[in-house]
């Protein structure tokens, strides 16, 4: 029996295997227990002799179940030691760093060139009401603008600005209140229109507005000055075309195109042939009406206005065929900025 037991204690590989040895051998109804029971029955002679090698046997196994017990244990910690350990010459996990949104970079990059040229950074809310948005800004009241089928209502009066022009309303108004004309200003912003979605439209667009009103300012230096910055953003090389347009906000209005700044006007297949790239901005000199709205008499100054596409400006920039990737936040997208 003796030789039985520890050949098996030998076999464990576990504490739970000890434990069956054990119970089998040592329990209740173990086998040496069984001759230790037994014992009665013997007779005067044997009993001591049986008895003494009976327990020499129960404490050679349990010596045994000890070491191999601690064998055992010694064994799993170090084992818990080796899988837990730190391997320092491993390679670090290199963290992915995150990039500036193509439209954030237009955006910082726009307000940055009109900081250096003197102008303040303002903002406005992207919930207007419908005056700042359309009848201070001389909007007749059956102008398409206004549509329901156009423009995003909130109620009767308050809307999701269709443009960044309230914020012209806006500026002149603090001007006036604060007594700090004359104004030179650019805001920067989200803008809403009841658009289908398609490769250039988009229900949610970023438009960024100028506004300048002095003493004397003429469309001279409106012209002046949007070339100076187009030449900013797209390089010396581009040439701008005003053409007559119409704004309720201005008077005389234009839009303005931008010659193509991959042929340099000469005409390939992102222009078209036209040799003009896109119609880049709207602009025009400030309606009297709105003037006399903000309470800036039209008499004594005259001020220009121009709003941009930032979404646009941005496809033109770095050639991206269509507005949805602007918005989708598609990784492998925004890692090329
Ligand atoms: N608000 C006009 C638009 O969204 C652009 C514009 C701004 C035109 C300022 C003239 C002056 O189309």
């Amino acid at each position: 029996l003796k030789e039985e037991v520890l050949k098996q204690l030998k076999e464990c590989a576990d504490n739970a295997d000890i434990e069956k040895v054990r119970i089998q051998c040592l329990g209740k109804k173990g086998d040496l227990t069984a001759i230790l029971r037994s014992m009665g029955g013997l007779s005067e002679e044997e009993r001591p002799e049986i008895g003494k090698l009976a327990n020499e046997v129960r404490a050679i196994i349990e010596e045994e179940m000890k070491v191999i017990k601690e064998k055992i244990n010694s064994l799993e910690a170090s084992k818990k030691v080796k899988s837990e350990v730190l391997d320092i010459t491993m390679p670090g996990r290199i963290p992915e760093i995150g990039r500036r949104h193509p439209l954030l970079q237009a955006k910082e990059e726009l307000e940055s060139v009109f900081m250096r040229m003197g102008y303040d950074v303002v903002s406005g809310p992207e919930i207007e009401t419908v005056a700042n948005n359309f009848d201070d800004l001389n909007a007749p009241y059956d102008h398409p603008s206004r549509d329901w089928s156009d423009t995003f209502y909130i109620s009767d009066d308050l809307i999701l600005r269709t443009h960044t022009s309230p914020v012209q309303v806006r500026t002149m108004r603090e001007a006036v209140k604060e007594n700090k004309l004359p104004v030179r200003a650019v805001c920067t912003g989200r803008t809403f229109r009841f658009d289908d979605v398609d490769d250039t439209h988009s229900p949610m667009f970023h438009q960024m507005e100028c506004i300048v009103v002095d003493k004397g300012v003429t469309l001279a230096n409106l012209k002046d000055s949007i070339d100076q910055f187009v030449k900013e953003l797209f390089g010396n090389n581009v040439t701008t075309r005003f053409r007559p347009h119409n704004f309720p906000f201005t008077e005389p209005s234009a839009e303005v195109d931008v010659s193509c700044h991959i042929c340099m006007g000469k005409g390939c297949s992102s222009c078209r042939g036209t040799g003009w790239s896109m119609e880049l901005l709207g602009c025009g000199m400030i309606h009297p009406n709105v003037l006399r709205n903000c309470g800036i008499d039209p008499e004594i100054y005259s001020g220009y206005a121009f709003g941009m596409g930032i979404d646009r400006v941005t496809m033109v920039k770095y050639g991206i065929p269509n507005i949805r990737l602007l918005f989708e936040n598609d990784v492998r997208f925004l890692k090329q900025f």
